[in-house]
């Protein structure tokens, strides 16, 4: 194996290596590093791979990683960078004649040109003769320094890599999908750059079917179809699919050129869904609704006692079959849609299928433990997106085990006692202790009460 150095980008630092897994899943890619050489506060990571076309495919449509750079030389000094350099003069030759351009950048602090150019010149002993071209390279060389995030940084870099650079990632396409470009938003469209790293987390790819059942304005559907998937979404509120005249989820996908790899969307609630029983799902994609912006709802009504018993007729017609009714609808509490996702998605994925979604916390009360469960889904990762008070997690989980019917989600016991949540009003009364523990005296998740304790109340 060769080893190579990735640069990341320096965010979203939580998702990185669960998407840098992803790819070497989808690219079928082997590589191997060391787990604790991974550092948040870092964006560098050396890594090995087989081949150098292993390396680009790797990366050709990463979202949090720069580059990927063949490892030339590194160390604490510039002295112990030039003698690991000069250790392997082989790997020079072919690059004697090519036109070159080399980079120096430091990561946590700066440098000026006069350093750059100081620094480059240590390393003539190269003696590459081809032309200096700034622009259009035949290869490119980098020096990359790490001085840390500390508000003061150190004089000298904790660390210095140099390497050839092979390939870059794929964050161009975060400008593409960009929502401000996009002609159809609603107040809940998920932002380009985690809307992709999602599709890179569902692993998607040409060939696989993706599902959003939560589907919204549709993000989930182009950034999945980008990547050659066919992807298809529902939701309870055709309004949100339909949008306004020319402005759609059907103008995205024109919008995208993404027709024939965006089959279709449909108005359903998820809860009472048309699908027949099959395994045919090769990922679940979706941002649930759990308050923030959007409430969930479920078909029914919050006080079934107050039902008519007597079909209301309009003209003789029946109220339900006129244009412009809408059944009614109650809350769906957001542990009750977890629960719902985790058997939907047992039961309808393919084995091998992921489920990526966002799960909302509340951050001093979240614990791992919290995370729904099914006994036919693995997690894969889990990466906090954190908001101050309350954070988002996604999560990818795997489908190992055909479901068996019958098997339940575990929602660590809330799932029935959450409707507890309406009886709240605005932020005058905080959970208590018994609210915040079981019937068996079980802790409750930190999710629990999400909207009350974070200030969303229905009422
Ligand atoms: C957070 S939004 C999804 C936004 C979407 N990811 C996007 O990019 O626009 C959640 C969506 O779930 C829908 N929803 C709420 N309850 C539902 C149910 N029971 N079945 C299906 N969809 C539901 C809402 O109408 C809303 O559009």
């Amino acid at each position: 194996m060769t080893k190579y150095f990735i640069q990341f980008v320096q965010s979203h630092e939580e998702f990185r290596l669960p998407e840098l897994e992803s790819l070497a899943k989808i690219e079928n890619v082997k590589i191997s590093y060391n787990r604790e050489d991974y550092k948040k506060n870092c964006p560098f990571l050396i890594i090995e791979i087989d081949t150098e076309e292993e390396a680009i495919r790797l990366v050709k449509r990463a979202i949090l990683i720069r580059n990927i750079y063949e490892l030339w030389g590194t160390g604490k000094s510039y002295e112990e960078v030039h003698t690991r350099v000069k250790a392997k003069p082989e790997r020079w030759p072919p690059y004697n004649y090519k036109s070159f351009k080399f980079t120096v950048s430091a990561f946590g602090s700066t440098c000026s040109s006069d350093y750059q150019v100081g620094i480059i010149n240590t390393f003539a002993y190269l003696g590459f003769k081809g032309e200096i071209n700034l622009k259009d390279p035949e290869v490119q060389f980098g020096v990359l320094e790490d001085y840390g995030l500390d508000p003061a940084p150190p004089t000298e870099p904790y660390m210095i890599y140099f390497g050839r650079l092979i390939a870059s990632g794929n964050r161009d396409l975060i400008q593409t999908y960009n929502l401000k470009k996009r002609k159809y938003i609603g107040n809940t469209s998920m932002d380009a750059e985690l809307s992709l790293i999602m599709a890179n987390q569902a692993l998607a790819a040409p060939g696989k079917l993706i599902y959003d059942p939560f589907v919204g304005t549709g993000s989930f559907l182009l950034t999945c179809a980008q990547f050659g998937s066919f992807t298809m979404g529902s939701d309870i509120d055709g309004r949100q699919i339909r949008g306004k005249t020319n402005r759609s989820i059907k103008s995205n996908v024109e919008q995208y050129h993404l027709r024939g790899k965006v089959l279709d969307t449909f108005v359903f609630d998820i809860c009472h869904h048309p699908w027949r029983d099959n395994l045919w799902f090769d990922a679940i994609v979706t941002d649930p609704p759990y308050g923030v912006r959007a409430g969930a709802k479920t078909l029914g009504r919050k006080n079934p006692s107050k039902r008519s018993l007597t079909t209301k007729l309009i003209d003789g017609t029946p109220a339900y079959e006129e244009e412009n009714s809408y059944p009614p609808t109650k809350p769906y509490e957001m542990s009750e849609v977890l629960s719902d996702l985790l058997e939907f998605a047992a039961r309808f994925l393919v084995l091998g299928g992921r489920l990526v979604y966002w799960l909302p916390t509340v951050v001093d009360e979240y614990s791992n433990s919290d995370l729904p469960e099914h006994p036919s889904m693995r997690l894969i990762s889990n990466s906090e997106q954190n908001f101050g008070q309350w954070a988002r997690r996604l999560i990818t989980m795997e489908k190992f085990k055909e479901n068996i019917i019958g098997d339940r989600a575990n929602i660590h016991n809330v799932k029935g006692l959450d409707n507890l949540s309406f009886v709240y009003k605005k932020k005058d009364v905080s959970p208590n202790e018994e609210e915040i523990t079981n019937t068996k005296g079980k802790k409750k998740p930190g999710h629990y009460l999400f909207r009350e304790k974070v200030g969303l109340v229905e009422i």
